[in-house]
This record gives structure tokens, C-alpha cells and sequence, in this order.
């Protein structure tokens, strides 16, 4: 996820467009750039790598006087986090200028064919081949930038808000939105881009948003006009925003915690976008395609992770040994480097790391791969240390996770994990063919499910948080991939609430945890659909003997273990494989509740911080 800001007036550009560059760091911070159109007819760049504050200082001195502009604040999904690679990206004759939100899939198709139009390229991101392309279809066929920006989106596939400025026409602003959100704000005379209206909102209040498929024609004095790629007229309606500035940047919510919650339908979808042929329902990662022998020969998996990404590691244990029947350890990270782990050159070893800078998993990346084996990456932040030191790997593309308590990265930890478990089993011609293309079939549809997950829950959750807000002591338990989703769920609650949580496998509490249970603590069951729920029922029976208040997370057509229960949540009925991502959705909800009404700093809890990058 990037940001994009845009000026078309009559005030000095490069205010207004570093100003919405702060306003939108939430949603990417490892570049940032600009694109002026001078006075005197140049145009001028300026980007670098790092910060908006770093931009700043890269500008200091220089002369950008403009009255039109592009900037964008990076979240790399294609191409290292470099001067480079930032935006705005130049076409190759220099004369129009692109910043891109979003991920264009089919980008190597059209650069290749660009390629032998002669074009050359100075990124590797898929930005700059849809300026080329832009520019290749305008002096191709001799047309207007809006026309030729109109065909272009007819040839690019993928989810995208772009914006796009022309140095021989300096009156004009182009924006497009497809999959990824655009707003034109509407000032006396002037107009503003954002990614989001909260970069702008001191300027206006008024404001245009884009429907995907739209292309605005921003001209100086007069009136924005919006057409489809076929040039037919879009109605433009104007609405009037009411919202302050600091509750827009976390989009409405109260916490960047509960927006990340409810953006996992949205984000499960960026997960999954082009990884499942919705043809054949094959799944295919260049990460595992392009490194086929290891796959094959493999003699153990072990994964390391920390945290809430040791126990995505945890159910990818089991996608893994189900799908592709070989043997893999879950290790946390900062026991595997020191306890002189046996690593062979047959070994395949993958890291899950949400911010990609965790010492703990950094340091036993790289044993394991002086070691001799082949390292994997399951990551979000694109070019973070861990990802550029391991051999290959495949990202999440969550987005930004600013909240410290992690939610959209573990589903999306989660799916990347099961894809690959997949993608191995496809290559390995394991006979899974069927259930696997059952399962990728079914995950095309979970964002849907977690959207109806959503609204479902979110009001039983708020009353039963009301209910155990002064608990003392909580503890979840599961079997099979529920067990991990417990810890996650126990994780949930004592990081951000401060309350003692545990997570237990189902059946080991008659070895020792049901001592503890009373009225007084709540048991969470995870009793959802699988080879392991009578089990499971036994134990709520066990617990219920002893007094014990029990909170069932059930499917939404169970009839025993939600009669069991004291309290029940009731959850989309889906394939065990995807289960654990829809049972955390009421997890999140319930710590995220307690903790509101505990009062605790619910984005940043005491103590905590995003990322560990110290041991
Ligand atoms: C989870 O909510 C925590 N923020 C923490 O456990 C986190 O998962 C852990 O520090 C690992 O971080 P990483 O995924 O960035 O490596």
C-alpha cells in the first residue's frame, strides 16, 4: 500500500504536496518522491529512499516553485526500497511522470513487449512500465495523454490508483482509480489527489471520490471531468466531508488496530491476487516455481518465526505435512540460533517475519543459511533485512501494519503459508491436486466470509467483552490448527489488555491447566468442524463439570459444542485449512474490545514495540 498526493492550483506546489506526504506515511514509508512542472516548462523529480523527512532534506535548497505536482510515499511491492525504484517514475523520453498505488500483475507481459519497442527500463518496479506504456500508446498513435492513458488502463491488469502529469502540458492532471482508493478534493480554483482525503483535508472539505474504472481529467479552471476508459462521462458528485483530520488517518476508526481488523477481507485479497488461476484454481508462487529442486528434494522444513508469526508457522506446519507430506519443525527463532541445530544442505528453512527486521529471526536466517540450506521468506515489508538475506520467498502484501498487535499480517502469514504449502504439493505432483484446487477455490471466496465474519460478530464480541472486561485470567485452547490459533487468540488479549491469557492444546488440559479453572476464569474453545470435535467437546464437558464459563467459537450450523458453551460465537462454516484465519476474526475483536475498555493504549501497549530488532 503507497500514498499519492497531487496539486493543481495556484499555490506553491511542493507545500501542499510534502504536507500530504506526512499525512499519508501510515501507508508506506520506505521511499518518497515528487514530480514539479517548473514555471519554465521543466520538469523536475526528486526522490529518494527512506523518509518524507528524508525527501525534505534532499529538496532543501533547490528551486521547485510549481503550481502542479505529483509526490508518493512508497510501500514497495516490486522492487527494492531505492532511489531508484521510488516514484514518481519518468517515461523514457521524460516528459510525463507517474506515481502508482497498487500492483500491476501482468507488468512483464507489457515489458517485454515494450522491451521490443525499444524501450529501457532504470527500475525493476511495475510502475514505470505503465508510464511507458502510456507514453508508447500516445506517440504511437498520436493522441491526447488522456486518450492514451484511457487505452492503457484497458491493457493493465492488477489493482492501481495512479496519477500522471505531461511536462508539454502543465494545465493538466490525470488520475485513475482501479482497486486502489483515489480522491480529487475540489478547492476555489484549485484541486487536490490523495490516496486518502485525510492528506488534504486542511485545504478542503470537498471532494470527488473515484469508482474503480474511472479516469479524471484535472484541468486548470475548469470543472474536473471523469470518463471510463471508453471516453464515456461519469457523473462527478461532489460530497462534503465532516470528519477531523487525526480520525481520517486511521481511516474513520478509533485505532489503526481495529482498522487493520477490519481491512483483512481487502488485504486477504492483495494476499491472494494472482497466485490462484481462477481457471484451473492451480496455485502458483515464482518463489517455489523458480526454485523447484529444492522443493523436490527437501528433506525437512523448519521454520522459525517469533510471536504472532510462530504461530502462523505453527499452522503452516500442518498445511505443510498434510499437503506435501514432508516432516517440518517449528522453531522459535531465538532458541534455533542458539541451540546448535543439525542443519543439512537438504534442509529448507523458512523465516516468517511480519516487519522483516526481527534480530531473533534475522540471526537464525543467516545460520541457516551459512549452514548450507535453502532459506525462505514469508514476509510483508518488501526489501526488509530478512528478505533480502534470505535465497527467495513470497510476500504478503498486507500493507503497512501499524498497529504493534498483529492482525491482517497473521491471516495473511496464514494464507501465504497455506498458497505455499500448495504451490509445493502442485510442483511435488503430490496426489493433493484435487484438494488443493478445493482449497484455492474456496480461498477466492474468504474475503467475501470474512466480510460477513465481520458484521456478524462484531456486536456479540463487544457484549461479551463487556462481560470479562475484569477477568483476571483467560484460557483459550483448540486441537490440531486451532491449538496455534488459541496462542494467537491468548497473544491477542494479554498484549494489548494486559490480562493473563494462555493457550493450551484441548486435550492437555486434564494434565495439569484444569486446576485452574473456576468461575472466575474464562475458557475460549475453538469447536469448529474437524476430525478432532467430539474431542473437543469431551473437554468443554470436563471444564463445564468444574464450574467453568466457556466462550465456544462454533460454526454457524453447530448444535452440540454451542450448547455446551456459556457464551457462543458463531463463524462462516469453512474448510479446516481455512478455518484458522476466519476463527480469528472474533479473537481479535474480543482482546481489541477488552482492551478499549480497559483504557490501554490499544495501538501501542506498554512495553511493546512493531518490531523487535534488537535480541
Ligand atoms: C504480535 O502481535 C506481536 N506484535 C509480536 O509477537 C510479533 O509477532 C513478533 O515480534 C514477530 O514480529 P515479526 O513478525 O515482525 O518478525
Amino acid at each position: 500500500m503507497c500514498g499519492i498526493v497531487g496539486y493543481l492550483g495556484n499555490r506553491d506546489a511542493v507545500p501542499v504536496l510534502l504536507s500530504g506526504l506526512r499525512r499519508l506515511e501510515y501507508r508506506g514509508y520506505d521511499s518518497a518522491g515528487m514530480a514539479v512542472i517548473r514555471g519554465n516548462g521543466d520538469l523536475n523529480v526528486h526522490k529518494c529512499k527512506g523518509r518524507v523527512a528524508d525527501l525534505e532534506k534532499h529538496i532543501e535548497g533547490k528551486d521547485t516553485a510549481a503550481t502542479i505536482g505529483i509526490a508518493h510515499t512508497r510501500w514497495a511491492t516490486h522492487g527494492e526500497p531505492n532511489d531508484c525504484n521510488a516514484h514518481p517514475h519518468l517515461s523514457q523520453s521524460g516528459r510525463i511522470a507517474l506515481v502508482h498505488n497498487g500492483i500491476i500483475e501482468n507488468y512483464r507481459i507489457l515489458k517485454e513487449a515494450l522491451t521490443e519497442q525499444g524501450y529501457t527500463f532504470r527500475s525493476t518496479t511495475d510502475s514505470e512500465v505503465f508510464v511507458n506504456l502510456i507514453e508508447y500508446i500516445q506517440e504511437a498513435n498520436n493522441c491526447s495523454l488522456l486518450e492514451a492513458v484511457q487505452q492503457a488502463t484497458k491493457q493493465v491488469v492488477g489493482a492501481y490508483a495512479i496519477a500522471v502529469v505531461d511536462r508539454d502540458n502543465p494545465d493538466q492532471l490525470i488520475a485513475v482509480r482501479q482497486s486502489s482508493p483515489l480522491v480529487i478534493g475540489i478547492g476555489e480554483g484549485e484541486y487536490f489527489i490523495s490516496s486518502d482525503a485525510a492528506s488534504v483535508i486542511e485545504y478542503t472539505n470537498d471532494f470527488v471520490y473515484l469508482n474503480d474504472g474511472e479516469i479524471a481529467l484535472i484541468s486548470r479552471n475548469v470543472p474536473v471531468r471523469v470518463t471510463t476508459a471508453e471516453n464515456e462521462s461519469c457523473r462527478v458528485d461532489i460530497s462534503t466531508l465532516q470528519l477531523s483530520i487525526s480520525e481520517l488517518e486511521k481511516g474513520g476508526y478509533e485505532h489503526f488496530m481495529l482498522k487493520e481488523i477490519f481491512e483483512q477481507p481487502h488485504t486477504l485479497q492483495d494476499c491472494i491476487r494472482g497466485r490462484i488461476d481462477k481457471q484451473t484454481y492451480a496455485t502458483v508462487l515464482s518463489g517455489v516455481r523458480d526454485n523447484k529442486e529444492h522443493f523436490l528434494n527437501a528433506r525437512r522444513i523448519i521454520i522459525v518465526a517469533c510471536g504472532t508469526s510462530w504461530h502462523a508457522a505453527l499452522i503452516g506446519k500442518h498445511f505443510i505435512e498434510s499437503l506435501c507430506r514432508i516432516p517440518v519443525e517449528v522453531d522459535y527463532a531465538s532458541e534455533f540460533r542458539y541451540r546448535k541445530p543439525v542443519i543439512q544442505s537438504d534442509d529448507i528453512v523458512i523465516a516468517v517475519s511480519q516487519s522483516g527486521e526481527t534480530a531473533d529471526t534475522l540471526a537464525a536466517v543467516n545460520l541457516a543459511r551459512k549452514s548450507g540450506a535453502f532459506v525462505y521468506g514469508v514476509c510483508n515489508v518488501v526489501g526488509s533485512s530478512i528478505a533480502r538475506a534470505t535465497d527467495s520467498g513470497t510476500y504478503i502484501h498486507v500493507g503497512p501494519e501499524i498497529g504493534v498487535a498483529s492482525t491482517k499480517a497473521f491471516t495473511g502469514q496464514v494464507t501465504v503459508l497455506l498458497l505455499l504449502a500448495m504451490a509445493i504439493s502442485h510442483e511435488k505432483g503430490i496426489a493433493q491436486e484435487d484438494r488443493c484446487k478445493a482449497i484455492a477455490k474456496e480461498m477466492l471466496t474468504l474475503p467475501q466470509k470474512l466480510e460477513s465474519t465481520l458484521e456478524r460478530v462484531t456486536t456479540e464480541v463487544q457484549s461479551l467483552a463487556k462481560i470479562f472486561t475484569y477477568a483476571h485470567n483467560f484460557i483459550y485452547m483448540g486441537r490440531g490448527v486451532n491449538y496455534p490459533t488459541a496462542l494467537e487468540g491468548a497473544l491477542k488479549l494479554k498484549e494489548i489488555s494486559y490480562i493473563h491469557a494462555e493457550g493450551y492444546p484441548a486435550a492437555e488440559m486434564k494434565h495439569g491447566p484444569i486446576a485452574l479453572v473456576d468461575a472466575e476464569m474464562p475458557c475460549v474453545v475453538i469447536a469448529t468442524p474437524d476430525a478432532t470435535y467430539d474431542k473437543t467437546v469431551s473437554n468443554m464437558e470436563e471444564i463445564k463439570a468444574r464450574g467453568g464459563k466457556i466462550v465456544a467459537v462454533v460454526a454457524e450450523e453447530d448444535t452440540i459444542a454451542s450448547e455446551i458453551a456459556d457464551y457462543v460465537i458463531r463463524v462462516p462454516a469453512v474448510s479446516e485449512y481455512l478455518m484458522p484465519i476466519v476463527v480469528s476474526i472474533p479473537l481479535q475483536l474480543l482482546a481489541y474490545h477488552i482492551a478499549v475498555n480497559k483504557g490501554r493504549d490499544v495501538d501501542k501497549p506498554r512495553n511493546l514495540a512493531k518490531s523487535v530488532t534488537v535480541e
